[in-house]
């Protein structure tokens, strides 16, 4: 079990940790997922019950793992927390499953990885709360069900349609996570300005929301760096013009794209005469792995109208070759 992260992961971590929003009224965005989520924990409170299991999916960085946090807070419960890459053997869930307490919030991330002969273990864990498992071995071995006390499971995917149908219709609470409009992550990094205690101006929140490419985690990423920027290079204050110069030397442009979302657009113009491109061969030529591309890089380019998905593969799109400033290639097919 466990996964190995890097030095620069658990800082990062602990940095989001720092500046997470602990109730449900400071979560900025996703106004429906909090509308309902608030009537169905409200509900669960005045029956005295456990809050349904909760399916959270959607890219990378939009607050799945914070809304599990906040779930745990506004219901009163601890917070075990594992992932699917970590669930190796049936007993590493087990592990988990057993520690859990009445009320307690059972957070598994990238939940898609769970190895499919473990998943049948959290569908009568889920439904019945019974955990049935095997122990002994060959001739010895024997079946024995443990009863589990009432608990929540919040699960997190960027890939909802990699989970079994089973699996997911053990989820009585099924949400998407959308990108964040502009005026949310600006109001998000006002936020983290006030959190770091670090103050920006408002012009400047503005245009770092402006290219953060929807997305929390990279505004408080930009953040960050800006932040560095105005004290090394500037007074401290983190002012419209630094910032324009921090995101220019970031290389990330007006529209939140960054170097590889221009080398996988020109890879697909110069390479592949601007699709369609398999996935495969996409990822191979600017040497990123393919479900990187898909969970990461794609969705935002997706959503802004720079690529197109067909049946045949990838396409970029004319929005793409104008802001490229590139002719398209001519074809004779
Ligand atoms: N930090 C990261 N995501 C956030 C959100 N949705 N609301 C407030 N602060 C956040």
């Amino acid at each position: 079990m466990g996964r190995l992260v890097s030095a620069e992961e658990m800082a990062e971590d602990t940095f989001e940790t720092s500046i997470r929003p602990d109730s449900i009224d400071e979560y900025i965005g996703q106004a429906e997922l909090k509308e309902n989520l608030n009537i169905f924990m409200k509900a669960a409170k005045m029956r005295g019950e456990a809050l349904d299991h909760v399916l959270l999916y959607g890219p990378p960085g939009l607050g799945k793992t914070t809304m599990a946090y906040i779930i745990a807070n506004e219901m009163g419960g601890n917070i075990k927390t594992t992932s699917g890459p970590a669930i190796e053997k049936s007993g590493d869930l087990a592990a988990v499953l057993s520690t859990l307490e009445p009320g307690d919030i059972l957070f598994i991330d990238e939940i898609h990885r769970i190895p499919r002969f473990i998943e049948e273990i959290l569908y009568s864990a889920m439904e019945d709360f019974k955990l049935d498992i095997i122990v002994g071995t060959d001739a010895s071995s024997r079946n024995i069900t443990i009863d589990l006390p009432p608990f929540t499971l919040v699960g997190a995917t960027t890939r909802a349609g990699d989970l079994t149908g089973p699996l997911r219709d053990r989820f009585g609470i099924v949400s998407k996570l959308n990108f964040y409009t502009e005026d949310e992550l600006k109001q998000i990094v006002l936020r983290t300005s006030r959190v770091l205690k670090s103050p920006i101006c408002e012009d400047a929140a503005g245009e770092l929301a402006k290219r953060s490419r929807g997305t929390p985690r990279v505004a408080n990423r930009l953040f960050k760096r800006v932040r560095d920027y105005a004290l090394v290079m500037g007074d401290g204050n983190i002012d419209l013009s630094i910032t324009k110069i921090a995101l220019d030397k970031l290389k990330v442009d007006a529209y939140g794209l960054d170097a590889t979302d221009y080398n996988l657009l020109n890879s697909i113009i110069e390479k592949f005469n601007g699709g369609p491109v398999g996935i495969d061969a996409l990822a191979s030529s600017i040497g990123e792995e393919a479900s990187t591309i898909e969970d990461v890089y794609e969705p935002y380019l997706l959503q802004n109208g720079f690529l197109k998905r067909t049946s045949r593969g990838r396409m970029v799109t004319d929005k793409a070759y104008k802001y490229l400033k590139k002719g398209k290639q001519d074809t004779l097919f």
